[in-house]
């Protein structure tokens, strides 16, 4: 997600521009730019790639004054982060300047129409594309900047909340949004336009939230008026708002890691959009697209990463073996790079990585490719280090994580792993139509299912408080949700400092159930899949010797609800796509663990969010 900001009023517009990036920073730093209307009537667009620092130390020599202008910091969907990709976007007639939030899926249509029309781009964006249309529309039509705008949207399918500055209307801020936050904030002869209400609150207390398909006029004569993309009038509807900055830079949130946590409804939709159709069962991957025969010929798989993203990549593993019927190895890239392995061009490489920076699986890429294999990345950043060293890949488009504990990142990994399985086995033809199209399906649903299983919040912020004495911690699941159990301990230890291991369930008669005792709690991830009777047994051994069981199970479980001291329920979910819903519960209950014990959790001791060192 990006930061927009907007002003006009009787202050410098530049300051408060700049102050506003610095609080929307969190939403993503990649790129960062400003566009003024100067008293002597220029637009002056200054951008930069980097962090909101860099772009003040560019303005520095420059022209920044004026009372009414438009900001943006970036985080990249679409082009990497660099000047020219940077917002905000100008028309090529240098009189409209543009900053958006959000993803134009039909852009590449869009561009296509406009460039039959002669018109060139400059950048890779989706956003160019919409201040070329409107720029368009405007000259073709002979019509107002406000019409074109207005027009243009009701041509575009996608998310976005934009700010509009034009020099035919220097005295007039133009902001719409669909599907991505717009807030407006009324002060005393100035009006404020953010994508949320941090950059606002210092100034005002007053906002309107703008709806989806509605579009704010904001000028020095009349503050606020807002009409609808079919141009019928709409109503205003003034807020008083009652956070604090810093509870606002988390969505009213306590921490960051919650506010992830709870934003993986949204996350997971947009890691699916535009890749998977509103019906059918079809699969759009253009990294796999466009490296078809490397798929459809490829000896082996090798999944390279480290953490959380290892825990993916094990999921992905079985994905891409029962679907896409391919051998899957899966390293951790501390090891790998040290093993001298067995690879060469018939060889593919998954990197995973959220951050795109760790130095481990960065030096695992160098190292596949100096043997020829062909590198695939599945990371979050966009240009990251990883996601440039890689062949191709797919982004999983999650938004900015910065909590240290990774869970949006995680279960967006996972999704966008299902979905090459899926693409892979269409490719090699080796997934029934069947399976595909329910597979698809509940990539459909997975928002839906996450949004009911993100109820149990307080179910969980409950039980916590029987667990904070414990000092070991036990996870088992079986299949996919082997990994689910890795990844669920290593949200308990990073943040609640807990010791926690994490088993296959089966695996606890050779060893580890000598540890079972009072003192030791186990989670058992137990969906109803093919492996319920068994994890039922499971759950038995570990009763039978004293020890208390919380289990993640289908909802209505009857059976394993009379046997577990505490049951988690969860809607059904296709067994390979159990993950990431299992691992959600898991993500709450370490949470909670963690805050009645007082520990930091979105920044742990001795944690870094991306280890970019050895
Ligand atoms: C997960 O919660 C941790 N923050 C850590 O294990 C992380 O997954 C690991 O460092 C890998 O990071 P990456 O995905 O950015 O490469």
């Amino acid at each position: 997600m990006c930061g927009i900001v907007g002003y006009i009023g009787t202050r410098t517009a530049y300051d408060v521009l700049v102050k506003g990036l610095h609080r929307l920073e969190y939403r993503g730093y990649d790129s960062a730019g400003v566009a003024m209307i100067s008293p002597e009537g220029k637009l002056n667009v200054y951008k930069t790639q980097g962090k909101v620092e860099d772009l003040e130390r560019f303005c520095d020599s420059k022209d920044t004054a004026g009372t009414i202008g438009i900001a943006h910091t970036r985080w990249a969907t679409h082009g990497e982060p660099n000047d020219i990709n940077a917002h905000p976007h100008m028309a090529p007639g240098g009189r409209i300047a543009l900053v958006h939030n959000g993803t134009i899926e039909n852009y590449g249509v869009l561009r296509e129409a406009l460039e039959r029309e002669g018109r060139v781009f400059r950048s890779e964006t989706d956003t160019e594309v919409l201040v070329q249309l409107i720029e368009y529309i405007k000259e073709t039509s002979g019509c107002s900047t406000l019409d074109a705008v207005r027009e243009a949207l009701r041509e575009v399918v996608g998310a976005y909340a934009i700010a509009v500055v034009d020099l035919d209307n220097p005295g007039t801020l133009i902001g719409a949004r669909k599907s991505s936050p717009l807030v407006i904030g009324l002060g005393e002869e100035e009006t404020f336009l953010a994508s949320d209400a941090t950059p606002i609150v210092e100034y005002t207390d007053k906002v309107v939230y703008l709806n989806d398909d509605e579009i704010a006029i904001i000028s020095r004569s009349e503050p606020l008026k807002i009409i609808t993309t079919d141009n019928q009038p709409s109503q205003i509807d003034i807020k008083t708002l009652r956070m604090s900055v810093s509870e606002l830079e988390k969505g009213g949130y306590p921490h960051f890691m919650l506010k992830e946590i709870f934003e993986q409804p949204r996350t997971i939709n947009d890691c699916v959009r535009g890749r998977i159709g509103n019906s059918g069962s079809q699969v759009t991957l253009s990294g796999v697209i466009e490296n078809k025969d490397k798929f459809l010929n490829a000896r082996r798989i090798v999944i390279v990463a480290c953490g959380t993203s290892w825990h993916a990549g094990l999921i992905g593993k079985r994905l891409l073996q029962e679907i896409g019927r391919i051998p899957v190895e899966v390293e951790y890239a501390s090891e790998f790079r040290y093993s001298n392995p067995i690879l060469d061009e018939r060889d593919i490489v998954i990197a995973i990585s959220q951050s795109g920076e760790t130095a481990d699986t960065l030096a695992a890429i160098q190292m596949a490719k100096e043997r020829g294999a062909f590198v695939y990345g599945v990371c979050n950043v966009v240009g990251s280090s990883i996601a440039r060293a890689t062949d191709s890949g797919t982004y999983i488009h999650v938004g900015p994580e910065i909590g240290v504990a990774s869970t949006k990142a995680f279960t967006g990994q996972v999704t966008v792993l299902a979905m090459l399985a899926l693409a892979v086995g269409s490719i090699k033809g080796t997934i029934d139509k069947q399976v595909k199209a329910d597979v698809v399906k509940g990539l459909r649903n997975l928002p839906s299912l996450i949004t009911k299983t993100l109820k149990l919040n307080d179910q969980i912020e409950r039980l916590s408080a029987t667990y904070t004495y414990a000092k070991n911690f036990l996870y088992l699941g079986r299949g996919y949700n082997f990994p689910a159990a890795l990844e669920g301990a290593l949200k308990l230890k990073e943040i609640s400092y807990i010791h926690a291991e994490g088993y296959p369930a089966a695996e606890m008669k050779h060893g580890p159930i000598a540890l079972i005792d009072r003192e030791l709690p186990t989670v058992v991830i137990a969906p109803d899949d093919e492996m319920h009777e068994k994890i039922i047994s499971n759950i038995q051994q570990v009763k039978a010797r004293g020890g208390s069981v919380i289990a993640v199970i289908t909802k209505g479980d009857e059976t394993i609800r009379e046997i577990a001291d505490h049951v988690l329920e969860i809607p059904q979910v296709p067994e390979c796509l159990s993950a990431i819903i299992t691992s959600i519960p898991l993500q709450l209950l370490a949470y909670h663990i963690a805050i009645k014990k007082g520990c930091d959790v979105d920044m742990p001791r001795n944690l870094a969010k991306s280890v970019t060192v050895e």
